[in-house]
């Protein structure tokens, strides 16, 4: 389920698998139509999705992205007697709730940013006026990778409290002010059958719409993995302060993960901070990962939804994986529409490069742009530098009028 590059991807790696006779996506792109045949549902009504299901014999679902998640999707599908790999709806506010989050890293000691939890307006502007800068403010609940502000002084910090109050982001009952911390992100991937989990690698994603990391927040401009910051002693310390606390708070609430849980980390003199949970993988990190992956993705789905994940050896590949985001012009702001997108297949792929669609759509044959971020292109090499050229090749060959891409994706890893 889901309509984005990560869907392609998982589309993708599961029409590899010898054990897959048919796969649906609901709704796809353009590109999951060439693995999949796409179903023009609402994937947030539960009930139409649910008697698709039914009607079409689905063994198993996957959910993609993470509002079905956080709405329940997977205790509905379950209590349907319908097999999903994702984490139900109470350990989906890890993604859902930034204050449910807050509260578990509280009370199980996980390392984090400080900060406050503000229901008033007034209360949460006393606080500021009270604080260093710079300084994060946070809505809660889901904003699609809004909703976050790094206010640098009084002024702006004033602002994004007024901005959520007021809705900018939905209804907003609480507000989180948190302390800024000065480090390099990681993304830290694993996969988890309610019992036991492994490390599904790690990535870095460029959140930042501008070269050098400038400009507005956007879902991810691109991506790389593995992560350079990633060693042994940073390893075990994601997985005993962060992640084994997180699974225990869980189980001490009655209930279980299942899926992928991705915790987007700060790393600071390789010291790991928790900066959010999603409950899903990331796009693009998704796009980088899977195509390293060697193990049967589907082996891996049924060992967790059969709580048997302890017995699978998950296998990757040796190589560094880099994807490049290709935006329609103006985004994350403005942009149109409906441009066509000419010569997509003739571009000539090897066995490490990849084309994973995320905002296209096919009309007679034709594909076309339908969102901001229109394709990835990932590109499997022994190094980053020589992956990001491939990439770049490849998009600089399709040569779309309509597109912009970040010319420095890897940049602290190739470019130091
Ligand atoms: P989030 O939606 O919580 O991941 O925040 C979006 C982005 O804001 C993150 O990827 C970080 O780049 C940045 N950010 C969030 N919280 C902090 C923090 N406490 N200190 C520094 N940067 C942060
Ligand atoms: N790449 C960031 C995310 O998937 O949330």
């Amino acid at each position: 389920m889901g309509s984005g590059g990560r869907e392609h991807a998982i589309c993708k790696t599961v029409s590899q698998s010898s054990k897959i006779s048919k796969i649906y996506c609901i709704p796809g792109n353009a590109g999951t139509q060439q693995v999949a045949e796409n179903i023009d549902l609402d994937i947030d009504n539960f009930d139409k999705v649910l008697k698709f299901l039914q009607e079409s014999k689905v063994d198993m679902v996957i959910v993609g992205p993470e509002k079905p998640l956080v709405n329940g999707i997977v205790d509905y599908l379950e209590s349907n007697n319908i097999k999903v790999f994702g984490p139900r709806k109470i350990p989906s506010q890890l993604e859902g709730s930034k204050t449910f989050t807050k509260n578990i890293c509280k009370k199980y000691n996980i390392p984090t940013a400080n900060f406050g939890i503000f229901e008033k307006k007034e209360s949460a502007i006393k606080f500021l006026e009270n604080s260093k800068f710079p300084i994060v403010i946070k809505a809660d609940g889901l904003a699609s990778g809004k909703g976050v502000y790094i206010s640098k002084n009084i002024t702006e910090g004033k602002e994004a409290v007024n901005e959520i109050f007021n809705g900018k982001f939905g209804i907003a009952k609480k507000i989180l002010i948190e302390e800024f911390l000065n480090g390099e992100e990681m993304s830290f991937f694993i996969v988890c059958d309610g019992k036991n989990f492994k490390i599904f690698k790690t990535a870095q994603d460029h959140k930042r719409v501008n070269e050098g990391d400038e400009g507005k927040n956007t879902g991810g401009m691109g991506a790389y993995s593995p992560s350079g910051l990633i060693n042994e002693i940073l390893e075990n310390k994601i997985i005993n302060k962060i992640i084994y606390p997180t699974l225990k708070a869980i189980e001490e609430m009655g209930e279980r993960y299942k899926g992928f849980l991705y915790a987007g980390l700060m790393i600071i003199d390789n010291e790991p901070f928790l900066i959010e949970y999603n409950v899903r993988m990331g796009d693009p990190e998704c796009q980088t990962i899977l195509p390293l992956l060697k193990t049967d993705l589907i082996d891996v789905c049924n060992a967790c939804c059969d709580e048997n994940l302890k017995n699978l050896n998950i296998e990757w590949r040796e190589e560094k994986s880099l994807c490049i985001v290709l935006c329609s012009n103006g985004y994350p702001e403005k942009f149109t529409n409906n441009v066509q997108i000419d010569d997509l297949n003739n571009l000539k792929l090897s066995n490490n490069d990849f084309i994973f669609h995320a905002g296209t759509k096919e009309k007679g044959n034709k594909i076309y742009s339908n969102g901001g971020r229109v394709l990835n292109f990932v590109s499997l090499s022994s190094s980053f530098k020589n992956a990001r050229e491939r990439a770049m090749d490849l998009i600089n060959q399709l040569n779309w009028k309509n597109g912009f891409f970040r010319k420095d994706i890897g940049f602290k890893i190739i470019d130091k």
